[in-house]
């Protein structure tokens, strides 16, 4: 099961979090993973703890908003490997705010990381994945992308833009053998999470309030969200495309 053997795949944001998980877990599959981030320091640690432990990872840098940025990470890939089989569009950020608390320059700095990035990342790699009649692209969206959140405009905009970006690659890539999924996770403990947190005035209150938005009664962790990405990357899920796989302990169940 999930075996990943001789893969080739690449992680945005993977030097934290979700990112991460993901990458740590693709890795301990077989697969060869890049780890793409802007954070430098932390990116080569991820990718050196990954080869400490016998997998195999190497830390590409990249900025998702920048379109030349995308097309060197392709490059450089297509040159070392030939070819890229596993795309985690993960890299986000992060707004709070209704519209009134918004800003026109926020929204474009979202989009430009949270849909732009993506956009911008899988049309540098899917000429070659259409040649190859074969790839596999996952990308996180959120639960904010399959229901509003409360004082979240901006970035429930652009998850639920890339709810309906991953659902035409799946449509129109689908006669080029390539799926292509979101995962739309519900709220997590990662360092994006608590950075949010710590912009409400009792962030201990409202950790518990967030925790208790959840049918679990609990946030998630990396590792469960980072499950789903393994399995949507196997062939275990070779029927699986154009989905947005809710991971979300039961915060929109009830809603
Ligand atoms: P995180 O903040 O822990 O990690 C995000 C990573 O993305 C960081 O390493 C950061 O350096 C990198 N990054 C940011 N901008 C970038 C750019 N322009 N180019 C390349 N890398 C960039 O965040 P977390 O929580 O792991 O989030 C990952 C994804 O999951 C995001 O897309 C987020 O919207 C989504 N998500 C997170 C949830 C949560 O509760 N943590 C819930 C639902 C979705």
């Amino acid at each position: 099961m999930f075996d990943l053997t001789g893969k080739i795949a690449l992680v945005t944001g993977a030097a934290s979090g979700i990112g991460e998980a993901a990458a740590n877990v693709l890795a301990r599959a077989g697969a060869f993973v890049y780890v793409a981030d802007i954070n430098e320091s932390d990116g080569v640690r991820v990718a050196e703890e990954i080869k400490s432990r016998g997998a195999q990872a190497e830390f590409l840098r990249l900025d998702v908003a920048e379109n030349a940025d995308c097309l060197r990470a392709a490059d450089a890939v297509h040159k070392t490997h030939g070819r890229l089989d596993i795309l985690v569009n993960n890299a986000g950020i992060g707004h709070v705010g209704t519209i009134e608390q918004t800003e026109a320059e926020d929204l474009d700095r979202l989009y430009a990381v949270n849909v732009r990035g993506m956009f911008s990342l899988t049309k540098a790699f899917i000429p070659r994945m259409i040649e190859r009649r074969s790839g596999v692209i996952i990308n996180t969206a959120s639960i904010g992308g399959v229901v509003a959140i409360k004082d979240r405009l901006a970035y429930c905009t652009t998850k639920f833009a890339v709810v309906g970006f991953t659902k035409c690659l799946a449509l129109d890539h689908a006669a080029h053998g390539i799926r292509a999924n979101c995962i739309c996770p519900g709220r997590v403990e990662t360092p994006f999470v608590k950075a949010r947190i710590g912009e409400y005035p009792d962030p201990e209150k409202a950790y518990r309030e967030m925790a208790a938005t959840q049918a679990l009664g609990r946030m998630g962790t990396v590792e469960e969200i980072a499950a789903s990405i393994l399995y949507l990357a196997s062939d275990e899920a070779v029927f699986i495309t154009g989905s947005a796989l809710i991971i979300d302990g039961g915060f929109s169940v009830g809603k």
